[in-house]
Formats: C-alpha cells, sequence, structure tokens
C-alpha cells in the first residue's frame, strides 16, 4: 500500500531530530519520483504552534539577540548562525505549506516539495560551514518569531503565500546582496559563494508563492494588486521597508504595479 502523502511529510515536519528530519525529506523526495503515494486528504487537518525542531537553538527575543561585530570570530559565526536558522525553519515552512492546504493540483505539491530540498540543502550547506568557523547550530541563541506568521497564515493558502514567500522570504532577497558584500570585506570567499546560491534559489522560491498567489487570485475571481495589499495591511506586523532589491523581486514574480507601489513606501 501507498504512504499518504499528507501524513508522512506531516511526520517529516514534526520530527525534532535534525538528521533524521532531513533523512525523512529525501525519502519523501524518493518515493515522490517514484510516484508511490496516496494524495488522500487526511480525516483533520492540525494545527502547528510549534514545528519539529532540535531542543537547541534556544529561540529568543530578536531584542535580546547579542550583536555582535562581523569582524569579529563570533560576529562571523552569529551571522552564519541566524542563517542556519532561517534555512531550517524555511524546511518546516514548506513542509507546512504541502501539509496543510491538501486541495491544491499536484503542481503544488511538485513546487513546495522542491522548494523544501532546496531549503534542506542550503541549511546543510551553512551549518557545515558554520561548523568550519567552530560552531555548531545550536549554539547560540536565535530568533523565536520566524513561526508565528507561519501559524498566523494557516486557514488559507492565498494568506500563507502572500506573507510567507511574498512577504517574508522576499526580505531575504533584498537584505542578501549586502550581506554579500560584508562577508566579502572580511575575506569569507566560501560564504560569499553560498549566500549567491541561496539568492539565486530564493528567487526562484518567492517565484513559487507568487505562482501560487496569483493561482488563487484568479480561483476567486480576485484582483491579486489589490489582495496583497490588503493581506499586507491586516495581517503584516511589521513594516514594509525598503531597500528593496527590485530586479529579484521582478524574477519572483513581482508585477509592475507591485514593485512601482513598493517604489511609494
Ligand atoms: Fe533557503
Amino acid at each position: 500500500m501507498k504512504n499518504n502523502f499528507f501524513q508522512t511529510v506531516f511526520d517529516c515536519l514534526m520530527e525534532p531530530d535534525l538528521n533524521l528530519k532531513m533523512q525523512r525529506l529525501s525519502q519523501i523526495q524518493i518515493d515522490w519520483s517514484e510516484d508511490d503515494f496516496d494524495f488522500t486528504p487526511t480525516a483533520k487537518v492540525v494545527r502547528v504552534p510549534d514545528a519539529g525542531r532540535p531542543e537547541q537553538p534556544e529561540l529568543v527575543s530578536p531584542k535580546l539577540l547579542p550583536r555582535r561585530r562581523l569582524g569579529s570570530k563570533e560576529g562571523h559565526a552569529s551571522l552564519m548562525h541566524s542563517i542556519a536558522h532561517i534555512e531550517f525553519n524555511a524546511v518546516n515552512l514548506a513542509l507546512d505549506a504541502l501539509y496543510r492546504f491538501q486541495n491544491m493540483p499536484h503542481e503544488y505539491y511538485r513546487d513546495w516539495l522542491g522548494v523544501a530540498g532546496e531549503e534542506a540543502y542550503h541549511f546543510q550547506m551553512v551549518r557545515e560551514h558554520l561548523n568550519s568557523l567552530g560552531y555548531e547550530y545550536g549554539d547560540l541563541p536565535a530568533h523565536d518569531g520566524l513561526w508565528m506568521t507561519t501559524y498566523e497564515t494557516d486557514h488559507d493558502p492565498l494568506i500563507r503565500m502572500a506573507l510567507v514567500p511574498r512577504t517574508l522570504e522576499a526580505r531575504g532577497l533584498d537584505v542578501t546582496p549586502p550581506m554579500i558584500s560584508k562577508l566579502r570585506t572580511i575575506g569569507d570567499k566560501r560564504g560569499v559563494e553560498i549566500l549567491k546560491i541561496l539568492l539565486h534559489d530564493e528567487i526562484g522560491h518567492v517565484e513559487v508563492g507568487s505562482r501560487w498567489f496569483r493561482y488563487l487570485c484568479a480561483e476567486r475571481n480576485l484582483n491579486p494588486f489589490n489582495e496583497f495589499q490588503s493581506i499586507i495591511k491586516n495581517y503584516f506586523h511589521g513594516d514594509l521597508r525598503g531597500p528593496f532589491n527590485f530586479e529579484a523581486r521582478q524574477a519572483a514574480g513581482f508585477s509592475d504595479e507591485e514593485i512601482q507601489w513598493l517604489k511609494t513606501l
């Protein structure tokens, strides 16, 4: 009998052990490629206030995260640690997008499973680099807010697509180029190489979000531009603020209208 796709993804989402989570995800990718899944929706879809993650890092409010100079060894490691934390969370949020919204077209699952796989690859790559600096993922405290928006948008894939890939992940497109410059300044060649891969792939992930956001708007007869603006207004806690990486955002499926609007913020 084939395994249920949604249940299998859920088990991976809730797996707390880093290595086991990555192994489970690889197995899902193999089973997917062999067409070995049953897609019957699960009897219920549970909310996930906290996805499976290791006991360390300790999660703290961003205000309590120590600020360290990038020039110091600790500062360098702490930047890499925070990127590792983002990538680890990104694995969980792709898994949640797969598990939670069970009535989407087959291509949606193909796309988000692809994202999950790339996030896992990013995480491993950043983790190895962090190891080379003498630290392991979990050695430093990390941001406690990354899962919150995922949890708060678990009732509607349209809102999820608008806020998680198109707002939070899209922010990564803006902040990565300056980070690349900083790493170049301190001579971290491997770090620069890794962040370039991340930036390239993240454009694809935001594009997946844009595509499914538009798909859901079309299905509900909504104007994507108005809808995006109103979702930001009603759900987004932060301040949508530049500087924006317009070129990357355009490549990630932001419309000319949206780009013009961002320019006014
Ligand atoms: Fe990533």
